[in-house]
């Protein structure tokens, strides 16, 4: 399975987006477009990405009832995007629509991956507020377990639970993981983080790198360096 770094364009317009994307003369990295991107511009800000020659994770985490997210994904997958997300919570009949609606007619469609519980939500929160008793930990591998079973490519979680979730559902269930930092940054707003290298280490297919590249004084070389240390060393 190839590894790849995508990079977090969050930034609140295409124009913004794509004078940053202008940095990158050679390789075209692989990169991730979030709700505020995509709700500021649509799906235009979609083709012209696409048009320049890079892979595209349209993070929408998409979560209704199972006819309405079927042809919601069929839509998406019209756009010609390489990968797609939606919430694990939405359950099994979900996932499966989800699927037969990215599902083109060739046979082809995007990479369909599933979140498990935000790393917003706390154990507590989780708890009191959702009436969810398990361990945390828990349910994230079972939710998980949910999205292999209804046939979804992989998960996104943290680098640090990416191990044990291919322990139980297969090194070709595919882990994509946010929250990393290099040695030598400041941590933001994450607060558990791994470098590139041991993202690679503990087993990550993908990592999401937005600030430590799109704040850094020299973007290009700051993608460069993560490529360097997660796929190539
Ligand atoms: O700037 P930073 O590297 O923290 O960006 C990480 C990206 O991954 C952001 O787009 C963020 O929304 C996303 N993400 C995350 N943690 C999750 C899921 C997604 O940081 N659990």
């Amino acid at each position: 399975m190839g590894k790849d770094v995508i990079i977090a364009l969050d930034f609140k317009s295409g124009e913004e987006a794509l004078s940053f994307l202008d940095q990158f003369k050679e390789k075209k990295p692989y990169v991730k477009v979030g709700m505020e991107l995509y709700y500021a511009e649509g799906p235009s800000i979609i083709r012209e990405i696409k048009k320049r020659g890079h892979k595209l994770f349209l993070d929408l985490k998409l979560h209704d009832i199972p006819n309405t997210v079927e042809k919601a994904m069929a839509v998406l997958s019209r756009m010609d995007v390489d990968m797609v997300n939606l919430h694990a919570a939405g359950t099994i009949e979900m996932m499966k629509a989800a699927l037969k609606g990215l599902t083109r007619e060739d046979g082809t469609r995007p990479l369909l991956i599933a979140v498990t519980q935000l790393t917003s939500t706390s154990q507590e929160r989780m708890t009191e507020e959702l009436l969810i008793e398990e361990d945390i930990a828990k349910v994230v591998i079972k939710y998980a377990e949910n999205a292999d079973v209804a046939g979804l490519d992989g998960v996104v979680c943290s680098p640090l639970e990416a191990g044990k979730i291919h322990d139980v559902c297969g090194r070709d269930f595919l882990t994509v993981t946010p929250g990393v930092r290099f040695d030598d940054a400041s941590r933001g707003d994450q607060v558990r983080v791994t470098t590139p290298a041991k993202a690679k280490e503990i087993g990550s297919d993908y990592i999401v790198v937005g600030r430590p590249i799109t704040q850094a004084d020299d973007p290009v070389a700051a993608y460069e360096r993560c490529v360097r240390e997660f796929v190539e060393e």
